[in-house]
């Protein structure tokens, strides 16, 4: 028979855990995969070029909005307000505190981070390595709660990449065309209007403080759709976190000049 828990709650077990199987493997991943779209990303935003292919409007979805006045001529389509604050200062500064904030404060994202960086636990039935449990009571983690506001930020973010997706369907002599890039700019940003729509947030927004159903049917209606992509969320977080990242990887090499856009029309 086992030990009645301690008074902090924990089972009262000499070793860490009972389990036997590989418990470690799914954090291992997820720390690996999460710290290389980091790096990726460090990397990307203080490169500062590459960005924009002016000849079929396409424009890195890390760049996107560039805002800064330090953008190459053509890729801010919605001005810039922000001043050119030098090389350690590149334009997608600007917009990452929001995209990262959407990010980190998801309730998936956060799920997957507490365990495979924090250890937090690192999986079920598996002691963590801290004495205290705190959870999101405290700063900074209560921080947490104003994912909702992030997802507001994040539904702009979403429409200004959709625009992006629209102009990207550009001919080399400035009327209609249709490149491979084209259409990986398509499957990133459906991918992205699915992740961010399947947020817990946007389900509450959508669905939340009601009582009855039947007398809100079109809410109903969009409702159960948003709820049936949140059982996606965590497949979308993973989809749209790979899919951002391969867009932006090709539109570098795309305007770098490593290889040409294959065109399908014009
Ligand atoms: Fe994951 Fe809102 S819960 S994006």
């Amino acid at each position: 028979m086992s030990a009645p828990p301690s008074a902090t709650g924990r089972a009262r077990i000499s070793v860490r855990t009972l389990r036997t199987d590989r418990w470690w493997l799914p954090p291992l991943i997820t720390f690996l995969a999460l710290l290389a779209f980091v790096v990726y990303g460090v990397i990307r935003t203080f490169m500062n070029q590459w960005y924009w292919v002016p000849e079929y409007h396409y424009l890195a979805p890390f760049y996107s909005p560039c805002l800064s006045a330090a953008c190459v001529p053509g890729a801010s389509h919605w001005g810039q307000p922000a001043p050119d604050l030098g090389p350690f200062v590149p334009p997608p500064i600007f917009v990452l505190p929001f995209v990262l904030g959407f990010r980190l404060t998801c309730y998936y994202y956060r799920k997957a981070y507490y365990r495979s960086f924090w250890a937090s636990p690192p999986a079920c039935a598996v002691g963590e390595p801290h004495r205290r449990y705190t959870g999101e009571t405290r700063f900074p983690l209560i921080m947490q709660n104003v994912h909702r506001y992030f997802f507001y930020a994040a539904l702009i973010v979403a429409a200004v990449l959709t625009y992006d997706t629209v102009i990207a369907f550009r001919g080399a002599d400035g009327g209609f065309g249709i490149g491979l890039g084209s259409l990986v700019m398509v499957v990133n940003v459906a991918l992205l209007w699915s992740y961010t729509l399947s947020c817990h947030s946007c389900r509450h927004l959508i669905g939340g403080r009601i009582n009855h159903f039947s007398k809100h049917p079109v809410r109903y209606w969009f409702w159960t759709k948003v709820t049936w992509l949140n059982g996606k969320h965590m497949l979308l977080a993973w989809a749209s976190l790979v899919s951002v990242a391969l867009v932006d990887l090709y539109v570098m090499l795309i305007a770098s000049g490593a290889f040409p856009d294959p065109r399908l029309f014009n």
